[in-house]
């Protein structure tokens, strides 16, 4: 039985890694999924990925940094398919690795800007819809870094912060009209992002990282695409303003 049979899944910076992965399993699961992304060199391919398990799946180019832009996406989303029954918000960017002291108002701006304000312009959209057929599933990607610090990374670390508290806040907003909200904050997983960030790259800075996770080896963002159907699913009907931590033990230390 398809979990996600007939259902509209939006997800947010789909076209790679976490966000491919989950929106790959979503049209397994029978999902009509829409993508919103900045365009990329992986339009093409990774649209093919997701459409080879089901072919309603469409992409639309937006920039989740900008309310019009991702209301768009909403609007496009509703039209195509009639409903939006769930929405990942998963769009994200590292930032630079500084201290604060050291970081520019433009790095800080800029992480903000897509990390946390993004999430906050696509929930502001998603539950317009979502209020109105009195139902939905909002889940959003957040990390373990929502809920500890990590040296170098302030502006990440205190949006990924912001990303609990908002979702802790709107589940309790909007319980009891038939939408749960709820997070994932995954651990370090194999993706593009930890490539950019120079720990792919780097054996050393990789060997250290997979050290902090008990169950020693970094994740796959597979392993987070079942904790999205999961949580997407009627199988967590009763969870709401919680966060999965999906980390090998990171934060269990
Ligand atoms: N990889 C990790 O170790 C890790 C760990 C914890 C949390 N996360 C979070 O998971 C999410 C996905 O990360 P990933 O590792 O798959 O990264 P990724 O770089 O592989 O994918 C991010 C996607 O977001 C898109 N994107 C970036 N800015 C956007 C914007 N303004 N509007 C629309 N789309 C935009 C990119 O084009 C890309 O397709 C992020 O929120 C990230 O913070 C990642």
């Amino acid at each position: 039985m398809k979990r996600l049979k007939n259902k509209t899944v939006f997800v947010s910076g789909g076209l790679s890694g976490i966000g491919k992965a989950c929106a790959i399993a979503a049209a397994r699961e029978g999902a009509n999924v829409v993508v919103g992304d900045i365009k990329s060199v992986n339009l093409d391919g990774a649209m093919k990925e997701i459409q080879a398990e089901n072919e309603s799946a469409l992409f639309f180019e937006c920039d989740v940094s900008d309310l019009a832009s991702i209301g768009a996406a909403i609007d496009f989303t509703t039209e195509k398919f009639k409903t939006l029954d769930v929405a990942l918000n998963n769009a994200g960017v590292g930032g630079d690795n500084t201290t604060v002291a050291e970081m520019t108002e433009e790095d800080w701006n800029s992480v903000l800007r897509v990390n946390l304000t993004g999430v906050f312009y696509c929930m502001k959209e998603e539950l317009e819809p979502m209020i109105s057929q009195k139902h939905g599933v909002i889940v959003n990607m957040a990390s373990i870094l929502g809920k500890v610090g990590f040296s170098g990374s302030s502006a990440y670390v205190a949006a990924k912060h912001g990303v609990l508290g908002l979702t802790k806040t709107a589940a309790l907003e909007y319980a009891g009209t038939g939408i749960r909200v709820n997070a994932i904050s995954p651990g370090f997983i194999s993706t593009p992002l930890l490539t950019k960030g120079g720990i792919n790259g780097n054996e050393t800075a990789k060997q250290h990282i997979i050290g902090m996770h008990p169950l020693n080896r970094l994740g796959k963002p597979e392993e987070i695409a079942d904790a999205f159907i999961f949580l997407a699913s009627d199988e967590s009907s009763f969870i709401t303003g919680a966060t999965l931590d999906v980390d090998g033990g990171y934060l269990s230390k």
